[in-house]
């Protein structure tokens, strides 16, 4: 700045209003300024500016998992917020990994930023490091989770009740021999998406949980495997997957073995990402407000940073809805016989 000030010969308060109070600089000698700026190729230092005020305007998050759709439509609505707020986003990937949380909640404590949205990796882990930020004056709003022990802040939808919905529509389209696929069943959307799916079940029905190390593509690809080894007779007629990742590579699976989507096998997902409308069979979907839920996420964190002492911790819990696709309602006798 001092350069900026000495080639266009005024002082540095003047190159600092320019900058951050333009309209209280003569327009000429703002001209003169922004001329000096740009033949020198001054950039401001953001920290050092964060460091002067005291206040970090930058947001850090810890996505779950980068490669799942879901959380870039969340983070979406995330960004939303922070630019209605002028603040600025920094995303991070824990990729589900427990080590690499642990050391980016680590990086936020030196770097303190204006607050944390964060997926835990497990639904009660990082309690301590977490309570260590909001004890710093770094508030953390948890989305799609729970806020745990911690009564803070948290946004997520009603996974019981995504199941739910998940086993009365397919109970409607007359499904008895139901499949759950998804996991690790540490991750609490899993564990209430399956939950929520055996509370409709009956007592003449059956229920195959087919556990997951991960929900990915990768692993929908197995879950299609083990279905259609099956002997007909013995094959589940739907399956309810963890989420669309996994319901997508079941139809893969499907589809290379020549079986039919749904006559031979229903199949439903979870989060209604854009891929599910668009797949080759557009997939039925238990739908969550993705971009709401970012947005709210980063909403209440931004009134807590703002409002430190009187703010108020809120969990704010959405409700789910079914979208019915050709997946599961093709029009087909469930007891169709199979190829
Ligand atoms: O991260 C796994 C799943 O949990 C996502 O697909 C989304 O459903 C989230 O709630």
């Amino acid at each position: 700045m001092k350069e900026v000030a000495r080639l266009a010969g005024v002082s540095v308060g003047t190159v600092s209003n320019v900058l951050n109070r333009p309209e209280m600089v003569a327009p000429d000698t703002r001209r003169r300024v922004q001329e000096a700026i740009e033949r020198l190729g001054y950039v401001r230092n953001g920290s050092a500016r964060q460091l002067r005020a005291g206040r970090s305007r930058i947001i850090g998050v810890v996505a779950l998992d980068l490669a799942n759709p879901f959380f870039i439509d969340v983070l979406r609505g995330v960004e939303t917020a922070a630019q209605q707020a002028d603040v600025t986003v920094m995303v991070f990937n824990s990729n589900k990994d427990a080590g690499r949380e642990a050391g980016l909640l680590e990086t936020f404590e030196e770097q303190r930023p204006l607050g944390v949205l964060i997926t835990p990796v497990n639904d009660r882990g990082e309690e301590e490091r977490l309570s260590r930020l909001v004890s710093r004056g770094i508030p953390v709003v948890r989305f799609d989770s729970s806020a745990g022990h911690s009564g803070g802040c948290a946004v997520a939808v009603d996974d019981v009740l995504g199941g739910v919905l998940a086993g009365q529509h397919l109970r409607e389209r007359g499904h008895r021999r139901i499949a759950f696929a998804g996991g690790p069943f540490t991750v609490r959307q899993v564990r209430e998406r399956r939950d929520g799916l055996a509370r409709v079940l009956g007592p003449d029905d059956t229920l195959t949980v087919i556990p997951l190390p991960d929900l990915t593509v990768a692993t929908g690809r197995t879950v299609g495997k083990e279905i259609a080894d099956l002997p007909p007779g013995e094959r589940p007629t739907a399956v309810f997957c963890a989420n669309d990742l996994v319901a997508i590579g079941v139809l893969q699976e499907m589809t290379l073995r020549g079986l039919r989507v749904p006559a031979d096998l229903a199949i439903l997902g979870y989060d209604d990402i854009d891929f599910a409308a668009a797949a080759a069979v557009p997939l039925s979907s238990i739908r969550q407000p993705r971009e709401q839920l970012g947005q709210t996420a980063a909403t209440l964190l931004l009134e807590e940073a703002n409002q430190a002492g009187d703010h108020e911790h809120r969990q704010v819990i959405f409700q789910p809805d079914l979208m019915a696709r050709t997946s599961t309602t093709a029009h087909v006798r469930v007891n169709d016989a199979p190829a």
